[in-house]
């Protein structure tokens, strides 16, 4: 990586014998010790369940800083880009390193228009889901079955990565309304080349024959700053799941098929579904935040608050604030009230306010107040997970083409500590 500096050492004695490792220092300071010849010097491996201790490469993509709240990508802070950017601007940025002059934004446009449809056989699939399949199993279903249909992804990936990249945000946006519109019974809306990447969507998702939609600038707005929030977040749970599948060789399509499917999980991506559950039914229950609190408090009690909490962030997730702020303007803009805002502002304030979160670190992330504009926005709660897939995938795509050019890439193989049976001899059946 270009900013990778080394230099400084960490020393290890382990049984007598005293090892030097090398000190990586990233481009912010960020520090870690490179084990890579570990094993080889001492015999001995790391553990780090859930990798919390661990980095499992170097990027230079987007950087995180959990206890200040930062976030950017490629260098550019996570506000300016959600204010001054359109979402195609930063899935340009992060799959190619840069934000796009007039001529590559121009071009990369054409290329999202052009890759707007799906194949027609594809359409078809739709038809044998069972009718409430959700929707994140058709998405990776969809997704993964675009390596069928470009088989030359799987040939020369580097060569037509910038194909691919454009053919995957556009498609998958047009997978997701056909998704929604096949779970409802209604006739599919095709993309039109006057709408840009949003209105497109939200076309795709709400118009009707009987009642045409009108593409309101504020909810096109609104649905730029989620998806450019959404877009990349470092080595999270489904980026590492893409960069893992991608190690071995795997297509794009298929990568990002499998880091939808890490996505679909409650303690990820599936969260921003659970929060809105979580808050009707806080709502049905007559309101009894008190209740709730308690019970995520409760070790005995598997309920958690969802949208609260971060493995990185120890302070507000950077683009919580951003899109709470965002949920008072569109509901104003669209003179829409939900209470579930009001529940949701209330829940956090008792939060915020309680030692149990104070002293573990736990504020509202990403997924707390997301739910709530895409209910303004008209989306069913069953998509939401399948929008965070939309944001996300161009940060998906920067890091598998991340991995792919890096020559020092292996494929991903962690090791164990073993703590099951010893040795022992076989049993016959006769004697079992
Ligand atoms: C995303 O990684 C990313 O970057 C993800 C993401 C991205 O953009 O890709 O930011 C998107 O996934 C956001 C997170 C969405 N998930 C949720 O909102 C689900 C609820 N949150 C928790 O499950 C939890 O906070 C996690 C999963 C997000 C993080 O879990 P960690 O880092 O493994 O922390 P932990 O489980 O070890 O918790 C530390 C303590 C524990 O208590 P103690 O054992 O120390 O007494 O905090 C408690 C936990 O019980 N805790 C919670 C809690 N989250 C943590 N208690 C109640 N409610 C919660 N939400």
């Amino acid at each position: 990586m270009n900013n990778e500096k080394s230099g400084s050492e960490a020393i290890l004695t382990v049984e007598g014998k005293t090892y030097s490792l090398p000190v990586v220092t990233g481009t912010e300071n960020d520090k870690a010790i490179d084990i890579g010849t570990l094993l080889q010097k001492t015999g001995y491996t790391t553990l780090d369940t859930g990798y919390k201790n661990t980095a499992s490469c170097t990027s230079d993509i987007t950087f995180l800083n959990g206890s200040e709240g930062i976030l950017s990508y490629r260098g550019y802070g996570i506000e300016e880009l959600a204010e001054k950017c359109v979402f195609i601007e930063v899935a340009y940025l992060l799959v190619h390193g840069h934000l796009p002059n007039p001529a590559e934004y121009e071009n990369f446009r054409q290329l999202l228009k052009r890759f707007a449809l799906i194949h027609e056989d594809m359409i078809h699939f739709f038809d044998h889901f069972p009718p409430n399949a959700p929707p994140m199993a058709i998405l990776s279903v969809m997704v993964n079955s675009l390596s069928s249909y470009y088989p030359e992804m799987s040939l020369d990936p580097l060569k037509t990565l910038d194909t691919a990249a454009a053919r995957l945000i556009s498609k998958i946006r047009t997978i997701a309304a056909f998704t929604y519109k096949k779970s409802m019974g209604h006739p599919l809306v095709y993309p039109r080349s006057d709408l840009n990447y949003c209105g497109n969507f939200l076309n795709m998702m709400f118009d009707k024959p009987v009642y045409p939609y009108t593409v309101r600038p504020e909810a096109v707005a609104a649905l730029n700053k989620l998806l450019i929030l959404h877009a990349d977040h470092e080595q999270n749970c489904s980026t590492s799941t893409v960069r893992l599948v991608g190690s071995a060789g795997v297509n794009l399509y298929s990568s990002i098929s499998a880091g939808i499917n890490a996505l679909w999980g409650p303690l990820h991506g599936g969260a921003n579904e659970a929060v809105v559950t979580m808050l009707e039914t806080i709502h049905q229950d007559n309101d009894n935040f008190k209740k709730y609190i308690e019970k995520a408090k409760d070790k005995s009690d598997p309920f958690r608050l969802s949208g609260f909490g971060h493995r990185v962030y120890k302070t507000f997730d950077p683009r919580g604030k951003i899109i709470k702020e965002a949920c008072d303007d569109l509901l104003v803009a669209l003179n829409v009230s939900d209470p579930l805002l009001d529940i949701a502002r209330r829940l956090e304030e008792i939060a915020l306010n309680d030692e149990y979160f104070i002293e573990r670190n736990l504020f509202p992330n990403v997924d707390f107040y997301s739910g709530i504009i895409y209910r303004a926005l008209g989306i069913p709660t069953n998509m939401f997970t399948v929008m965070f897939a939309l944001g996300r995938l161009p940060g998906w795509i920067a890091q598998w083409k991340e991995q792919q050019e890096d020559p020092d890439s292996k494929i991903g193989r962690p090791r164990q500590v073993y703590i099951g049976e010893p040795s022992r001899p076989f049993v016959p059946m006769s004697k079992r």
